[in-house]
């Protein structure tokens, strides 16, 4: 099987900017940047991440906010948090070489099985695995493996079997050929392309044409929904209230609109505003948005206010949508009302 995929990889490999290089840096970062993350929306980000901060050295001294603008719609932003830390990690236990084996990749910050095998085989040749859910994918496939995929016995028996197969030669060429396959060939929710695949030949589930079968799946538990309403409040200068999330949990640190709980009808929310003594020359209702992460979904409805005097509390600033695209990162679940302020700005002009 590795010889088939090698070879098919040699032909077939997708051109990605992090195999152009053997920066084990520049190989770390990308595998952080394409956890939950699509190849095509990380490419943008991976350059401009790499021109601004080089080294490990420079990421380990990077403010908080610059690391939170170079990630600001990439989500999951713990990511970029303990990349930071792992780089001040490699710093001071390491001297700034990053570590080359899998065993000590794994003591750093963010860095999990996956990461330290992807690290460890791609930048520096070690015969270990990296498996994600592409991988995971195409091997419950090919043993028509009956346990649910996400389950930690089904993880572990796939890289004891793939850690077995290893070629001592060319790992990293191995696991990126099982990872494109997964997102190119043996694709997931319906229809794999078996036509095309280097190993269809000694894939159980293909020969019992049991493809949709594949990788067996619980089901999951509904997301919970928030209602949410986003006040875009300005002020007489134009400025906007934007207030910081706290330093822990979701969205940690990241700027916001104000945000009450609940959808408020503009009866409520005047009877909500007289209390905060806030007192809006105008109100408009804005869009609905909805945004889902991994467990939660926002449903919000907004609202624009336009306030003669805004008074910023604790947390809070105000910012001119300059100011909000250069110095406060923001979660992309806010999308929808930054763009109405964007709009509003080239109404203006
Ligand atoms: N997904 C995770 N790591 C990857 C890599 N090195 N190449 C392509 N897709 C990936």
């Amino acid at each position: 099987m590795n010889q088939l995929l090698v070879s098919w990889y040699r032909q077939a490999a997708r051109d990605l900017p992090w195999r152009r290089t053997r920066d084990p840096y520049a190989i770390w970062l990308s595998e952080i940047m394409l956890q939950q993350t699509r190849v095509e929306t990380v490419i943008p980000y991976y350059y401009r991440f790499l021109e601004a901060l080089p080294n490990v050295a420079a990421l380990a001294e990077a403010e908080e906010a610059l690391l939170h603008k170079l990630w600001e719609g990439l989500g999951y932003y713990s990511r970029v948090r303990n990349l930071q830390k792992a780089a001040k990690q490699v710093m001071t236990l390491y001297g700034g070489q990053i570590p080359t084996t899998c065993d000590q990749l794994l003591n750093l910050c963010g860095i999990g099985d996956y990461t330290a095998g992807a690290v460890a085989s791609i930048a520096f040749g070690e015969a270990v695995p990296a498996v994600d859910g592409n991988v995971l994918r195409v091997v419950s496939r090919q043993l028509a493996a009956e346990g649910d995929i996400l389950s930690p016995a089904v993880r572990r028996s796939c890289r004891q079997l793939l850690l077995e197969q290893m070629p001592a030669d060319c790992p990293g060429e191995l696991n990126q050929a099982l990872m494109d396959l997964g997102a190119t060939i043996c694709l997931p929710n319906g229809f794999p392309k078996c036509e095309s695949c280097p190993i269809s030949g000694l894939c159980l589930a293909r020969e019992r044409g049991q493809q949709q079968l594949f990788p067996v799946k619980s089901p999951k538990k509904a997301r919970e929904s928030k209602p949410y309403t986003v006040l875009v409040i300005q002020d007489e200068q134009g400025r906007f209230l934007l207030r910081q999330r706290p330093d822990t949990g979701l969205l940690a640190s990241l700027w916001e609109f104000p945000m009450l709980e609940g959808h408020l009808t503009r009866a409520e929310l005047t009877g909500t505003l007289t209390k905060q003594d806030i007192q809006p020359a105008r109100i408009q209702t804005l869009r609905k948005a909805r945004h889902i992460f991994t467990h939660l979904e926002w449903e919000m409805t907004g609202y624009f206010l336009s306030c003669p005097q805004v008074k910023p509390r604790d947390g809070e600033v105000l910012a001119t949508w300059e100011q909000i695209q250069q110095q406060y990162a923001m979660s992309s679940a806010l999308d929808s009302y930054r763009q109405f302020i964007k709009q509003q700005g080239e109404d203006e002009t």
